[in-house]
């Protein structure tokens, strides 16, 4: 039995892993350390919170001392890194949250891992999860792979790409056996209403404005949480040491152009008269230093990994909206609280 901590498990992404790794691997001990900020939350686990091959740990990796004590109890043999500050937005409002948790963090659990490893770290990993943003911004053309120079411009992405370094940094001179990979962005069920997608399925739900930032010609390039899932399954298991993997889902959209398709699959869902979600968008002050275009290369994790996303845009869309529709308690909970106060503010 190997002991594998997953760190950030009850946020979007870390969650899916979760599940995935709890459900297919029997033979790991599944350790889910998580903050539960306001992104955390179980209830994104409930169907598997009582294998017995799964532990949750609530605790914050900005404690040293509380990250150390974990690592002398429970020598973990890897570690899949996902907890993270995550929204931009927020970023530009409180970098210093970002530079705790993203970069202090990441240092935190790195120094665990050294210190339980140093003398032997054969058959050890450390697996970093990090995003496409670090490499800055793309122009109208071309695309970020692997050696794409970093180039990170708001506080999130700073902080991000400086944890990237360190684990580089801690395989270089420690010997410390690590593999990062940088994807695009995400969606799918369970991802907190402060992004793109959720936030406009929540307001068409509602009827209210849809705040598209700027003129909406701004593109990413979007891939569904499972395939996310599953590339890091394919990385963690045969990644090679101290390798970078880009994932992205060979899907580039721009904002306003997806807002248009979203709006029209809501309208069918809802039973609406065609056009009415699109009459709820409303272009608002854009996000200081808006990156123009995100868009991966993901043919080394292709080629090599044998990776490629499992659903097009399409049907990731519609799994989408059905599980936020099916799901509307869920919903209610995340956006009761704090989320109005977050809303007020970055809205109003
Ligand atoms: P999320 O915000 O949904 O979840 C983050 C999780 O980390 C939450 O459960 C939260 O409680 C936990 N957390 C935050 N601070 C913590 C702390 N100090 N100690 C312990 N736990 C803490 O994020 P996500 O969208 O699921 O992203 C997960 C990871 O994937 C992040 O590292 C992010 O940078 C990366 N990533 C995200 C995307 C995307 O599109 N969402 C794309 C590429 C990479
Ligand atoms: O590229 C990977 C990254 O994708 C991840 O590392 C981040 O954790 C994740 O949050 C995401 O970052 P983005 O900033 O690209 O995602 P977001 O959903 O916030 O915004 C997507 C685009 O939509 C972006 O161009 C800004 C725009 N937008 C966003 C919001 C929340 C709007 O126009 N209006 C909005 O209200």
């Amino acid at each position: 039995m190997k002991n594998i901590l997953i760190t950030g498990g009850a946020g979007f992404i870390g969650s899916h892993v979760v599940r995935l790794f709890v459900n297919n691997y029997p033979n790991y001990h599944i350790f889910n350390l998580d903050a539960l900020t306001y992104a955390g939350n179980l209830e994104n686990l409930e169907d598997i919170k009582h294998k017995e091959n799964y532990t949750f740990i609530k605790g914050n990796i900005v404690d040293s001392t509380f990250i150390n004590s974990l690592f002398t109890e429970y020598q973990f043999d890897a570690v899949i890194h996902l907890a993270a500050e995550s929204h931009v937005d927020r970023s530009i409002n409180e970098p210093l949250a970002f530079v705790k948790t993203n970069v202090l963090g990441t240092i935190n659990l790195l120094e665990a891992f050294k210190g339980t490893w140093e003398l032997d770290f054969s058959d050890k990993r450390f697996y970093h999860i990090s995003t496409d943003e670090v490499y800055g911004t793309l122009g109208a053309t071309g695309l970020f792979n692997e050696t794409t120079a970093y180039d990170p411009n708001s506080p999130y992405s700073a902080s991000k790409a400086s944890s990237d370094h360190f684990v580089r940094a801690y395989g270089e001179t420690y010997g410390m056996p690590y593999v990062i990979s940088n994807c695009s962005n995400n969606y799918g069920p369970n991802q907190f209403p402060e992004k793109l997608i959720p936030l406009f399925i929540n307001n068409i739900i509602h009827s209210k404005p849809l705040p598209v930032y700027g003129d909406g010609n701004y593109t990413r390039d979007w891939l569904y949480v499972i395939d996310h899932a599953n590339a890091i399954d394919l990385v963690f298991h045969k990644g090679k040491n101290k390798e970078t993997y880009n994932i992205g889902g060979f899907n580039e959209w721009k904002n306003i152009d997806l807002v248009w398709l979203l709006c029209k699959k809501m309208d069918l869902k809802l039973e609406r008269y065609n056009g009415t979600s699109k009459q709820l968008i409303t272009f608002v002050k854009d996000r200081l230093g808006h990156d123009l275009r995100y868009a991966i290369d993901a043919s080394k994790i292709k080629n090599e990994l044998g990776w490629q996303p499992s659903v097009t845009f399409e049907e990731g869309l519609e799994l989408t909206i059905d599980w936020y529709l099916q799901n509307k308690e869920w919903l209610n909970h995340v956006t009761s609280g704090e989320y109005q106060d977050y809303y007020e503010k970055q809205y109003t």
